[in-house]
Formats: C-alpha cells, structure tokens, sequence
C-alpha cells in the first residue's frame, strides 16, 4: 500500500513523569501497533507539559526519558514519523490563529481544565489554552485518527468543533479528525482504584527499579474478604492482572476468584512477575538507548524534519485561507 492510501493516525504523550501501566494499555502499545498499518504520527507533548510549571531541569530529562520509553517499547521511527513536540513550533503559529475561532464559551466548558484547578494547580492561560493547542497537534498534520484515553474524548470533540467552524468560515482548510477510544481497555485503574494517573499517585511505573515496582504491586487496594470466601472481580488488582491475560488465562483467574482458597497476596506477586516479565525485553532496550543518546538525538531530528514538511503544507494553506499571506 502506498503512503497515501495509508490512514494519517496521530497521537501525542505528555512527558509528565515516569510513564506507566495506565500510558501504556491506554495509548501507546495501540500507537505501536498502528504502526505497521497506517501512517503513524507521534510526538511527546513537551508544550503542553508546561501548562502545569514544571522545574525546566524535570521537564527536559522527562522529556528525553519519555521519547526513549516509546521507541524502547517498540515504536519503530523508520516506519512512523516520532517527534518532540517543540522540535517543530510551527504548531504555536496554528495554536495562535485557532485560537481566533475558539469560542470562549467552548472552552469554559472544559472539564479537564475544571479538575486541574480544583487539583490545586494555577489557573495560568497555558492551561486554560490546553485544548487548542492539542487541536493545533492535530490539525496541523491533517490527522485522520487520533487513538486517545477516554479522558482526551472531549479535547478532541473541541478540535473537531474548532476546525468544522474554521472550515465553514474560510472554506475546505482542515481534515476533520476522528478520535478512537480504546474500548476494552478504556480505563485502567491506579493501586487505589481510581483512574490511574500521575497527578493522584496512584502509578505502577513501567521501567522504574524491581523494588519500587514490587512495592507498587504490594499496595493494590483490596478488600478484607476471608480467605475462603470468592472474590470480588471489579476491582483493581483482578483488573490490572487481566490487561496481561489472554482469554483462557482470564477465565482461569476468574474461576480462582470465585472459588475458595485464594490469597491476594499471592496474586499480587503473581502480577509482579508478569509485569517484570513483560516489559523485561523493552527495559533491555531502554538501557541501550540511555547509553546511545547520539543515536536518539538522530531519530528525533530526522522525526522533526519529516513531521515539518507536512506542518509546512498545512500551515501555507491555514495562512493563505486566513489572510496572514499578503500580497
Ligand atoms: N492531552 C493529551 C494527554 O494528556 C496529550 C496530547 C497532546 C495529545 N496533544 C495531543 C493527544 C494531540 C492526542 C493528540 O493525554
């Protein structure tokens, strides 16, 4: 199949920490397996990880760490264009000109930007801004699809509205995006059961040390039933282990829930060893690349330059449609 044929997929990660078993299930193991079919794009979201203040040093060793974890995990830069968001700022040009066709409105009703303030973090215009400039990612390499977290669903939704609006205005500018939301793994759930996430504390890491990863394992939320009793399947731990079961195997654990006999501690270092097992070659990998930096360097760079060249087209179109190109 030739490129064009090939659906433009995009999706980006914020580089806001180590990166866990919610990152992953929820978007990049789906990005890497795109990525033999369509026409990958995928960036770290470093722009938009300014929007909570981090400490400069923080952001750009995260920043570098979180690009690794992807192509530790398979993501292949000779089959998908991988960039760091900042490498190609043209990005800030559309985010300024969408934001002229952004109702205030529209953006007020944010539920993303509501939780962050009432997580006790400042009400600055970055973040108040998030949502245009995530459709500036996605509008500026005319995204076709865009696999997200069920908690991006709405960011998307506004980057279709900003750009079906655009489009009416100055005629036929921007693909209109389709967002895909993993279904069967829609959440996964942090060691206290909320949705897992950096800003609750709830993470179990992907590359961090085997004592620090069995600890995360070990404080999984359970409940108190007596060891004879079944278990309770919808919670975390049953949860969690299943995202590493195939179907057979899940049956097999669910009939060990509902019979009598079963310690959670047991299963929790059962799902340990799984984790460890499973992420054992890609922690192999990453060890590689922290070594190689010249090489990663090399791959981001080359990323940037084929992510521009799309960024280019579109923007040359955005900027004659809106009047920034005189004559
Ligand atoms: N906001 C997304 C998140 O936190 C990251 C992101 C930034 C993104 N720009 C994007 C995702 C563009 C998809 C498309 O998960």
């Amino acid at each position: 199949m030739s490129i064009q044929n090939k659906m433009r997929v995009l999706s980006g990660i914020q580089p806001s920490g180590s990166l866990h078993l919610g990152n992953y299930f929820g978007m990049m193991s789906r990005m890497i397996q795109y990525q033999s079919e369509n026409d990958l794009f995928c960036f770290i979201a470093n722009y938009h990880a300014l929007t909570t203040n981090p400490d400069g040093d923080i952001l750009s060793s995260n920043t570098y760490n979180a690009a690794c974890d992807f192509l530790a995990l398979g993501l292949d830069p000779e089959k998908s264009t991988f960039w760091i968001q900042s490498d190609v700022p043209q990005v800030t040009e559309l985010t300024w000109i969408l934001s002229s066709h952004a109702s205030v409105g529209l953006m007020d009703r944010a539920t993303s930007y509501k939780n962050k303030i009432s997580q006790g973090l400042s009400p600055n215009m970055g973040l108040y801004s998030y949502p245009i400039l995530m459709a500036a990612d996605i509008l500026l390499f005319d995204s076709q699809l865009v696999p997200v977290g069920k908690d991006q669903k709405q960011h998307l939704e506004m980057a279709r509205d900003i750009a079906i609006k655009y489009n009416n205005n100055f005629g036929d500018t921007f693909v209109i995006p389709d967002s895909d939301i993993g279904l069967e793994t829609q959440l996964v759930p942090g060691i206290d059961g909320q949705k897992m996430s950096k800003s609750y504390n709830n993470t179990i890491p992907l590359f961090d040390s085997e004592i620090h990863l069995r600890k995360r394992v070990m404080k999984i939320v359970t409940d108190n039933a007596h060891i004879d009793e079944p278990k309770d399947k919808n919670t975390p731990l049953f949860e969690l282990y299943s995202l590493f079961l195939d179907k057979e195997e899940k049956r097999i654990l669910a009939d060990r829930y509902n019979g009598s006999g079963l310690r959670y501690g047991d299963i929790k270092q059962e799902l340990f060893e799984k984790i460890m097992d499973y992420f054992a070659p890609y922690r192999k990998n990453k060890e590689r690349l922290l070594s190689d930096s010249d090489y990663v360097f090399d791959i981001l760079k080359h990323g940037a330059r084929k992510a521009a060249v799309i960024a280019n087209e579109v923007l040359e179109r955005v900027r004659t449609a809106s009047g920034i190109r005189y004559k």
